[in-house]
């Protein structure tokens, strides 16, 4: 792995992804995107990993896809090389990630942070869209997701313009759910996934399945998806030790089973 870092027991159950490509602000190339979702896919799969953290460092969560990469590409050939529909794979991890996101979070970047399940936020961090400034518009889910975050008018807003959103404007938003110091969102990020690792793994994929139905589908859909996801957990061990332990007043023990 050349443009990303991984660390599979940061905590118990907690494993760190970090991308690493700094003199170039963590801009996404065709590489690090295969090795990141490699990685993810990896540990996805690995029974000691329970939740997963992304981030970048302090200056830059990522910069956006590498424009240096795509200039001159012509539209066949972005066809047909089809680099997003790699990243769109990322959305395919069971386990939950946590984006960790310090300085710029843009375009590609912001996109990526958005197919996390959480954000996390440095107070300097900036999120935005800023595709129009160089002739084109976000491709890898912008449109999208931001605009299921923020609502129509100020997805219009940071998208037409290419203005970033601070940090404390993400949380005001919903987009992130915490904005700390620089010094903290780390911490921060390893804390929430601490304390998510603690829970039943069956009963945390399950219900992150659930509420991504909720942006794919009608309610009645999704109801019904949510509903069998929850009798489902039915047929897991820890739903039995979970609701035990509560009658027993003592803490569970999940093994995933
Ligand atoms: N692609 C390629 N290289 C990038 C990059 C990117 N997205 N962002 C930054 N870099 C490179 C710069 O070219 C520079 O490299 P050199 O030293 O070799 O010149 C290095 O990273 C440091 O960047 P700056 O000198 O520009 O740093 P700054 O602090 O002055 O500015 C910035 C920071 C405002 C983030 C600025 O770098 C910038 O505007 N970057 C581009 C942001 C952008 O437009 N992102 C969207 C890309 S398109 C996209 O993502 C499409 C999609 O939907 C997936």
């Amino acid at each position: 792995m050349e443009f990303i870092k991984v660390t599979e027991q940061k905590e118990q159950y907690v494993a760190l992804v970090e991308l690493n490509r700094p003199k170039e602000l963590n801009a996404l190339n065709h590489q690090l995107m295969q090795e990141l979702l490699a990685a993810l896919q990896q540990l996805d799969k690995n029974e000691n990993v329970r939740v997963i953290i992304l981030t970048g460092n302090e200056k830059a969560f990522a910069a956006g896809a590498d424009i240096k990469q795509m200039a001159d590409k012509s539209a066949m050939e972005m066809l047909m090389i089809d680099s997003f529909s790699t990243w769109d794979q990322i959305r395919k991890t069971k386990k939950p990630i946590i984006a960790a996101v310090s300085g710029f979070a843009l375009g590609g970047g912001c996109e990526l942070a958005m197919m996390c399940d959480i954000i996390i936020a440095s107070e300097t961090a900036k999120f935005g869209q800023p595709e129009i400034k160089i002739g084109t518009i976000p491709g890898a889910g912008g449109t999208q997701r931001l605009t299921k975050a923020l609502g129509k008018a100020k997805s219009m807003e940071l998208i037409l313009s290419g203005r970033f959103l601070s940090a404390e404007e993400a949380v005001f938003y919903g987009l992130a759910v915490k904005v700390v110091p620089v010094e903290m969102y780390l911490h921060e990020a390893l804390t929430l996934a601490k304390e998510i690792a603690q829970m039943s793994p069956v009963a945390v994929q399950l219900a992150k399945e659930a509420i991504n139905r909720s942006f794919e589908t009608q309610l009645d859909e999704g109801l019904a998806f949510e509903r069998k996801n929850f009798y489902l957990t039915f047929a897991s061990e820890d739903q039995k030790e979970g609701m035990k332990a509560f009658v027993e007043k003592r803490k569970p023990e999940y093994k995933g089973k």
